[in-house]
Formats: structure tokens, C-alpha cells, sequence
């Protein structure tokens, strides 16, 4: 953990300068919009420790697979949102010495990341080795208003003499991957210019051929002088600056501020970026500095009118929540069904900024309850434009006749991941795609989406799992072999609990479907029968899998079994693992993993937790008991799960210490890794776990139901809630819960157990 950290409800705030963290601080002080993002890396040159990080969305790369066994059915290639050209950097050299924190000594160092308003800010005071202190201030921000803009103001006084300053503003499109496969470049420049107003330059990916176009203007000023234009510029192969030089009196402050507008072909025609590029850069600087961060504030006003939730009584637990849904809508925004939600975002090289089920299972019931429902819609589309490649995906492996498996890790639909064990066999990632279909339907009402795209993902799911599933004699019942459940600590495993759950429940929410649409959508239904609708044969075998499929359960512990054969391990609870072997996965051998009984991440709670009306509480109560201490939560996915379940049983106390390591996970560092950069897919789990946990919010029946339960610690709990396009603020405390209605139309609300219908407009406390 960082011991400069301060906690603050509204920012995050790192006090004094610990280059040991400063990789850590990256990642946390990193800010994006939806369409680019970038790790919070200094302006000037930083010799120390550093990972440079700044990606766009969408824009990627294919880096060969390197493997050391090859298995037919292995991607080629992993594909990665790559480093992107930067166009943060402002050097500064003061009396012939260049700033450079890893060099200098410094005085006094603060970072900001303001979450109320969207920006990163920092300060610093140095003394350089030749004697000369300075003070800086940084303002930096990319804007959510108008997403191609990034903004930078940069002020530096010298403070003891008068010096000669010299400041390049920079686009350097010299950037690599420290993850790269084979130490490969994936830039390749096109064009650059340099001219006193402004730098530019375009770069395309190898093999990808993406084009972005990056054009920065930098105006640099004295005091309240007027601002004047560079005067000189570099320009050299994959870099681009503008320089000036200032005598400067000792407190005479230099403010330099750089306009940068990245356009690219993801979004434009390749020809026309070039002009798009310049013509924004100079529209932006003609709005200037204050009016542009002011439309920035109001952006994010909006987000936390309609989105923030209040903790009264835990400032860090609210510092915690604000953080992860700041960091969640600087993700992601929704704008672009092409668009998903990498693990680590814009924050980090892991995970390569591609898609896993970690959007479908937890992420999208943020977007649901706190953003316009097209939001959620375009992550369903997302998946539906897949569809094809999820198709050549399982024929690929040799399941055909329209079965679809989608890939565990995927930028363009196509599989990216290269573990057999996980690769083929975690196939329960079809099961979390279909249950957004249906959690998007019960969240917002729009049973749109089943006749336009849902029915015919529905379909494809169901025929993989009709093909994957076998009937064994043996046990007279329909089977599921050879597959890793969410808990990756145990491998082709046969008949895992959770899976044939999914597979059971795809099947019977499709039949359902189609009976629905048959009785129902007549038209619609003779347009799907000429092309999707299955046959009747077909239909039958799924409803005979569904009615007959294996399901391990352990009648004396009354509990449902992982997968076949996991009682048979040696049952060891979690408090026996000595504290310096934990996360496992870091001091264990692979091998001792798999035959222990420790579970990584939720994975029968994580069915329970999906389906909980399906079972009665003792049965629920049962299962989270064994399971529980079974479980190591060494993916950052799992607490958040097994915190809603416990807060259901009204363990509350076990919810909130589970609640804790999901909620500041990033922030204290709990597994050491933040450097690599944030959990943000875990994030939208501390939504879940205080949300549906804490607030024991349901949305059932065409109802929403309100169950809360505060920890001890909190004096009271206030959250914004979407429900069918209606805007609602649940504020809970103790003693009373007050539900306001803030849209025009009556919303039907079940507080523990009591029907009530709140009236527009209506605070309704209970
Ligand atoms: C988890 C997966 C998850 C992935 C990306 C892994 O550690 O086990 O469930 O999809 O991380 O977040």
C-alpha cells in the first residue's frame, strides 16, 4: 500500500514523492474518456521507474502468440490495445538542466485525481542539482465532452533565480510494449509536420493498419502576457516538437498549454484525419483552457447526479466506491457497440485491453442501473456482431451445425486466449452471454433486443451446449466433461456444477423464448422462422438435455459439489495456508494448485448468486458456509460475489470484510499489482457488493426490490438506481429508507416484502 495515499471522498490524493510507487501511482491516477486513456505519466522527462501507457480504444494490435506447446485450435495471434504515440510530453531544461524527478531533489510533491470534475492534477518543488528551485503546477485532462480532445496546462516558477527556461512540447510516436511477444514495434509512421503553432503526426499498427492522427498545438505565456507561439520546432523520425525559450525572472511564472486533438480510422475516413486532427486542435485552443475544463465539470456533474453513491460514516469506503466508478466510466461510456471493456481498461498492459466474460457477468449490471439503457444495449450488440466468429470458433474446435462458443478473450470476435485448459474448456463464459440477454430484458423492458438479435445469440448458445453435452450410460443423464469452471484452480474437470447450470438455464430461457415469440410475435415469428428458428427434433433433444442433466450434489452436506470428484481432496480450510504463501498463485507450484481443495473465485456461489430464487435460503446458507472457506479470492472478480450472497443471509459483518478487499482493492494494493494496472472489470463487483448487497436491490417481476441491510460501520447508505428508464435515489440508514422518485412515471418497489407503488416525484420513506 501507499502511505502517501490520503483519503478524501471526492479525489485521490498522493502527498510527497515515493519513486518506489510511482508505477503503482500510474495506474491509479490514470484518466480516459471511453475512446483513449492513459496511465498518469509525467509531463517532463522521468528517468526513474515508469511504465509509459496511453491507449485508444478499439485500436489494436495482433502480437504473434508465443506459446511453448502448440495445441491445434491455438489463436494465432493475442491481440492488444496498444501503447499509442504520446502527446503528453513537455520537457522543460531550467539553467542548461533538465527536470527530471528521478534526479532532482524534491521538495514537495502532490498528485490529484479530481473524480467529481475528471481531471489529474499535480504539483511539485524542486532543487535541481545546479541549485535552481522550481515550482510546477500540471493540470491534465482528456475530455469526456468532446471525446477526441486531451488538455494539459503546465506552469513552472523558478523560485530562488532567474534562469533561462526552455519548454518542447512533444508527439512522440517512438512507443513499444513492455508485454510484446517478440520485442516488435506496432507503429509505423506516416506523415509528420512541425510548425510553430502546432506538431503533428500520423502513424499506422503493423498488420492492424490503423491510422491515428494526433495534431497538439502549444501556445506558451509569462506572467499575464500575451501567449506567443514556439520558436523553433524538432522533427525527426517518429518525433515531432515545438520549443521556446524564456528568460525568466525568479518568480515570473511560465504557463504552457497544449491543445491535442487524436482522431483516427476507426472513426474517419484514413484521408481525412490529417484535416479533422488540425481543425479540432484549433478549435479547441480557441475555446481555451477553462472553458474546455468546464465542459469537462459538467460531463462529469451529470455522470454523479445520475450515478453516485453516498456512505456516510466511512470516508474510505467512499473514497473506494467514487474511485471505482469513476475509473468505470472512464472506460467505457457506451458511445460505440464496437467498443468493450478490457480488465485493466486504459490503465495497463495486462489483459491486452480485450474482452472476457467479466463484462457480461459483472460490469453490465453497473451500466444498467446507473446509464441510459443503449449503454448495456451496445454491450449486447457488441456480442451479437461476434456472432459469426463464435461460430467459426466452435466449428474451429469441431462442434458445427450453427453452435457458437465465444472466445474467453476476444478485440474482434475472434479468440485470442492460448491455454487449453481455458481456451476450450471455460466454456461457462456462453452461459454469462446469455444471461445478459436476459438481465438487460428483466432490467429494462425492452424485449426488443430478443426479436432483433438476443433469439438468434440464444440459439447458437443452445446448440453448443446441446453438442458439448454427452449422455452417459453410466449415469443414466446428460453430462458435461472436460471443462474449467470460473475457479481456474482445477482443470478439465468433469460435470462442473456451475457450467451445467448455465448450459440447463441457456436451454430453457431459449425454449422459453421461442414459445414466447410463437405465441406472442406472431409476425415477427414467421420472419425468425425462415431464418433462425430451430426444428422441432432439435427443440426436443435441448428440453430432454435440460430435464436430464447431471448436477453433483452431496445429500449429507445438503450442498451442490464443484465438479465430480472434489469432495475427494482433503477438505483444508483457507486459515491453514500460511500467511507469507499467499496469493497462492505466486508462491505455489502449479501442480500443488490443482490438487488442492482452494477454490480461486466464486464458482457454485457464483450459479446461486445468478439464480438465488431457485433455491431456499438453508439451501443458500448451506453452500456459502462450505464454500466460503474453501475460497482463496485470488481473482479480484470473486469477493464482490460472495459478498452479495452473504449479505442476502444477512452475514453482514462477512459482506462488509468482503466488501473491503473488492472496494479498495487498487487503492491499498491488497495483491501487490496494481503497477501493472487497475482491476476495472472487478470494480463495477464493489457496485454489485454494496448495490445488490448492501441495499439487497432486486429487479424481479417488473418490480424493483429494495432489501437494505448497512454494515455497522456506515451511518447511511445512498445509491441512484435505473429502473425502466425511470431515475430513483435509495437513501438507507439504520432506522429508515427513503425512496425518491425523480422520474414522471410510478415505479412499483417491494421493500422488504411490502408492495408499494411511488408515485412521480413522490420521497417515500419506509
Ligand atoms: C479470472 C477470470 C477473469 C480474468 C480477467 C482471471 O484471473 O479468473 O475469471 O475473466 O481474470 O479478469
Amino acid at each position: 500500500m501507499n502511505p502517501n495515499l490520503r483519503v478524501d471522498e471526492w479525489k485521490i490524493t498522493e502527498e510527497g514523492f515515493n519513486p518506489e510507487m510511482n508505477r503503482a501511482s500510474e495506474s491509479i491516477f490514470s484518466i480516459g474518456n471511453g475512446y483513449m486513456g492513459q496511465r498518469a505519466n509525467f509531463e517532463e522527462h522521468y528517468s526513474g521507474d515508469t511504465l509509459r501507457g496511453s491507449y485508444l480504444a478499439g485500436i489494436y494490435y495482433p502480437d504473434k502468440t508465443r506459446v511453448g506447446w502448440w495445441k491445434n485450435g491455438y489463436p494465432e495471434y493475442f491481440a492488444k490495445v496498444i501503447n499509442s504515440p504520446s502527446w503528453t510530453g513537455i520537457s522543460i531544461r531550467a539553467g542548461g538542466e533538465e527536470v527530471d524527478l528521478s534526479k532532482c531533489e524534491v521538495l514537495s510533491f502532490r498528485r490529484e485525481l479530481n473524480m467529481k470534475e475528471g481531471y489529474l492534477y499535480r504539483s511539485f518543488r524542486v532543487r535541481m542539482v545546479n541549485g535552481l528551485e522550481i515550482e510546477a503546477e500540471v493540470t491534465r485532462f482528456v475530455s469526456s465532452a468532446d471525446r477526441e480532445a486531451g488538455v494539459i496546462r503546465y506552469t513552472i516558477t523558478p523560485l530562488n533565480s532567474d534562469t533561462l527556461l526552455t519548454v518542447e512540447s512533444s508527439v512522440d510516436g517512438d512507443v513499444y510494449n513492455e508485454d510484446a511477444n517478440y520485442n516488435e514495434y506496432f507503429w509505423e509512421e506516416v506523415h509528420r509536420e512541425s510548425k510553430p503553432a502546432y506538431s503533428f503526426m500520423e502513424t499506422a499498427t503493423r498488420k492492424t493498419g490503423f491510422r491515428v492522427a494526433i495534431a497538439a498545438r502549444s501556445t506558451f505565456r509569462v506572467n499575464d502576457r500575451k501567449p506567443v507561439e514556439g520558436e523553433g520546432i524538432r522533427n525527426y523520425e517518429k518525433y515531432v516538437s515545438i520549443y521556446h525559450n524564456e528568460d525568466l525572472k525568479k518568480g515570473d511564472t511560465m504557463v504552457i498549454e497544449k491543445y491535442v486533438a487524436v482522431t483516427t480510422s476507426l472513426n474517419h475516413p484514413a484521408k481525412t484525419l490529417h484535416s479533422r486532427a488540425l481543425d479540432l486542435s484549433k478549435k479547441f485552443a480557441a475555446e481555451g483552457f477553462d472553458k474546455m475544463l468546464n465542459r469537462q465539470k459538467e460531463w462529469w456533474k451529470k455522470i454523479w447526479d445520475e450515478s453516485d453513491v453516498v456512505i456516510e460514516g466511512d470516508p474510505s469506503a467512499q473514497q473506494a466506491i467514487r474511485f471505482n466508478i469513476f475509473h468505470l466510466f472512464q472506460t467505457y461510456d457506451g458511445h460505440d457497440e464496437r467498443l468493450n471493456i478490457g480488465p485493466k481498461g486504459f490503465t495497463g498492459e495486462k489483459y491486452g485491453g480485450s474482452t472476457y466474460w467479466d463484462t457480461e457477468a459483472f460490469v453490465l449490471p453497473f451500466y444498467l442501473s446507473t446509464a441510459d439503457s443503449s449503454v448495456a444495449r451496445n454491450l449486447l450488440l457488441y456480442r451479437y456482431r461476434h456472432l459469426p466468429k463464435a461460430i467459426e470458433n466452435a466449428s474451429i474446435l469441431g462442434i458445427g451445425g450453427g453452435a457458437a462458443l465465444y472466445p474467453m478473450v476476444t478485440m474482434n470476435g475472434e479468440e485470442c486466449h492460448n491455454e487449453w485448459e481455458i481456451t476450450f474448456e471455460e466454456i461457462h463464459r456462453n452461459g454469462a452471454i446469455a444471461y445478459a440477454i436476459y438481465r438487460y430484458i428483466n432490467h429494462t423492458g425492452d424485449y426488443s433486443y430478443m426479436l432483433s438479435g438476443g433469439l438468434e445469440v440464444l440459439i447458437a448458445l443452445s446448440r453448443y451446449w446441446s453438442r458439448r453435452a454427452s449422455f452417459s450410460h453410466q449415469k443414466n443423464s446428460w453430462v458435461i466433461l472436460g471443462v474449467t469452471g470460473p475457479n481456474e484452480y482445477e482443470n478439465n474437470v468433469n460435470n462442473n456444477w456451475y457450467t451445467n447450470l448455465m448450459a440447463v438455464w441457456t436451454l430453457r430461457y431459449t425454449l422459453e423464448n421461442i414459445e414466447r415469440i410463437r405465441k406472442d410475435y406472431i409476425e415477427e415469428d414467421k420472419q425468425l422462422s425462415g431464418e433462425i428458428m430451430p426444428g422441432n427434433d432439435e427443440t426436443a433433444l435441448w428440453r430432454e438435455i435440460a430435464e436430464n442433466m447431471y448436477f453433483p450434489v452431496d445429500k449429507k452436506r445438503g450442498i451442490f459439489v464443484q465438479q465430480d470428484g472434489y469432495l475427494d481432496k482433503e477438505l483444508l480450510t483457507t486459515d491453514t495456508i500460511n500467511p507469507d504463501e499467499r496469493p497462492i498463485n505466486q508462491h505455489w507450484s502449479w501442480d500443488r494448485i490443482l490438487r488442492s481443495c482452494f477454490i480461486k473465485q466464486a464458482d457454485v456461489l457464483q450459479g446461486i448468486y445468478f439464480f438465488e430464487d431457485d433455491y431456499d435460503r438453508e439451501t443458500i446458507k448451506r453452500n456459502f458456509d462450505f464454500y466460503e472457506p474453501h475460497t482463496v479470492h485470488e481473482s479480484s472478480l470473486s469477493p464482490s460475489i460472495h459478498s452479495v450472497v452473504a449479505s442476502m443471509l444477512g452475514y453482514t459483518s462477512k459482506a462488509y470484510e468482503l466488501y473491503l478487499r473488492t472496494a479498495r482493492l487498487d487503492l491499498d494494493d491488497y495483491n501487490r499489482e496494481v503497477r501493472e494496472g487497475l482491476h476495472i472489470t472487478s470494480m463495477a463487483g464493489t457496485w454489485l457488493a454494496i448495490v445488490e448487497g448492501f441495499g439487497g436491490m432486486r429487479i424481479k417481476n417488473d418490480r424493483l426490490f429494495l432489501n437494505p441491510v448497512l454494515p455497522e460501520a456506515w451511518k447511511s447508505l445512498s445509491f441512484m438506481m435505473r429502473f425502466r428508464n425511470n431515475l430513483i435515489r435509495i437513501s438507507t440508514t439504520m432506522e429508515e429508507t427513503t425512496i425518491f422518485n425523480l422520474s414522471d412515471r410510478p415505479v412499483p418497489v417491494t421493500f422488504k416484502g411490502k408492495e408499494y407503488l411511488i408515485k412521480p416525484g413522490e420521497k417515500k420513506s419506509l
